[in-house]
């Protein structure tokens, strides 16, 4: 029987990561520095919001595209934060994570043989849905251009078959954010192109250098792409499953129908905790952005002087250092590191062939445990003679 399941599907591979965590579980004493959500706990008011939806019974399915009061929130919240206008009646939907949010725009808008852009190394959430949808990831080495998408590198890229470019700023698993003027430039680039964007927005509120600039935000740019964000990251709520799409009007009213029918709407209860971040919860974004920066600061000055030679990323929650192995896979890296040196880092590989060589260090987590992995890890690099 096993021949009838969709092949679109069997193709499918679990991610990298997933892979790497099955081999190391069963071993003890490991410090990990893997997590990709914060080590916050959801602020109290939200949590309070969420019991205080349950306690009135506010527990009934909602609108598709979420409640309105949440969409007029979104709607005002991008206004304040990223200057988008965004009519929360038609151009806003309120969706299950950004997870869903890439899976319903991916579906309304590919068709088999499509071709999907993709800056590589690059999160692991999008290629499968684009195979899913019998379209083709097309992966462009960002490498040697800090892992940054330039009009250069899409003008090499771009065929007949191409859809849809893929912008995740600022990125998992490099940190690597654009410039005001780097977003700028893909705009001009991409105005006239009949071509979507995905641009993925979810680590937005969390940057140290200069604030995020959306895409959607330039002339002629609305109209060809659909953003994507959502509270998981920037509010400590990865369980409440709340993210939503930012879409025009003729686009959004056929993503809707991809929604609609594939989950309803998104839970009640989480759509009025969400609705409490967005609306009084910007200090709380702001106290876990600053703890945030004083460990970006603590890893990368503790990574250069073991002499490792990274880029300072400007946003989200991690680090992608280069280590000198040749012989080796980061897979294997990884694996040695937690048999040897006690400690988990993810593999850059999970991060498409272009992450070879590299490794992913998440910095959600307190000061000690940096420091302990940090430990480990120079402990590590020099028994092996790579510092
Ligand atoms: C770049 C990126 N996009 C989307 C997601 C999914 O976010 P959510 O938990 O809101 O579905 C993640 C989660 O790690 C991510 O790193």
């Amino acid at each position: 029987m096993q021949h009838l399941i969709n092949s679109n599907v069997t193709n499918i591979e679990i991610s990298g990561i997933r892979k790497f965590f099955n081999m190391v579980s069963g071993y003890s004493d490991v410090v990990s520095l893997t997590i990709g959500q914060p080590d916050f706990p959801t602020p109290d008011h939200v949590k309070e919001a969420g019991k205080t939806a349950i306690d009135e019974n506010r527990t009934t399915y909602t609108h598709n595209a979420g409640m309105l009061p949440l969409r007029e929130a979104i709607s005002a919240f991008v206004h304040d934060q990223y200057n988008l206008s965004y009519d929360p009646k038609e151009e806003i939907i309120s969706t299950v994570g950004a997870s869903q949010a890439i899976d319903i725009t991916f579906r309304t808008i590919l068709k088999p043989g499509d071709e999907v852009i993709l800056p590589g190394p690059v999160y692991p959430g999008y290629e499968p849905l684009i195979r899913l949808a019998g379209a083709k990831p097309i992966h462009v080495d960002t490498r040697d251009h800090d892992f940054k998408l330039t009009k250069e590198l899409l003008s090499e890229h771009i065929t007949n078959q191409t859809k849809c470019i893929v912008l995740p700023y600022p990125s998992n698993p490099t940190g690597a954010t654009l410039t005001k003027d780097e977003v700028e430039d893909l705009a001009h680039f991409l105005k006239d192109k009949e071509l979507f964007v995905l641009s993925d927005e979810i680590y937005s509120q969390l940057t140290y250098d200069e604030p995020h600039t959306s895409i959607a935000s330039f002339e002629g740019m609305k109209d060809r792409t659909v953003v994507i964000n959502g509270v998981s990251k920037s509010h400590s709520m990865t369980g409440w499953r709340v993210g939503y799409t930012l879409a025009p009007a003729w686009l959004s009213k056929h993503m809707l129908k991809v929604h609609q029918y594939n989950v309803s709407c998104p839970t009640s209860i989480s759509q009025y905790a969400a609705l409490e971040a967005l609306t009084n919860g910007k200090e709380d974004t702001e106290t876990m952005r600053q703890a945030y920066e004083k460990r970006l600061d603590y890893v990368y000055h503790r990574l250069t002087n073991m002499g490792i030679e990274l880029e300072k990323p400007g946003g989200a929650f991690y680090v992608f250092p280069r280590f000198p192995i040749e012989k080796m896979t980061s897979f294997d890296l990884g694996i040695e590191l937690v048999e040897k040196g006690g400690l988990a880092l993810v593999p850059g590989d999970a991060f498409s062939s272009y992450g070879q060589g590299y490794m992913r260090i998440s910095y959600a987590y307190d000061m000690e445990t940096l420091e302990r992995g940090l430990d480990r890890l120079e402990t590590f690099l020099k028994e092996k003679s790579f510092i």
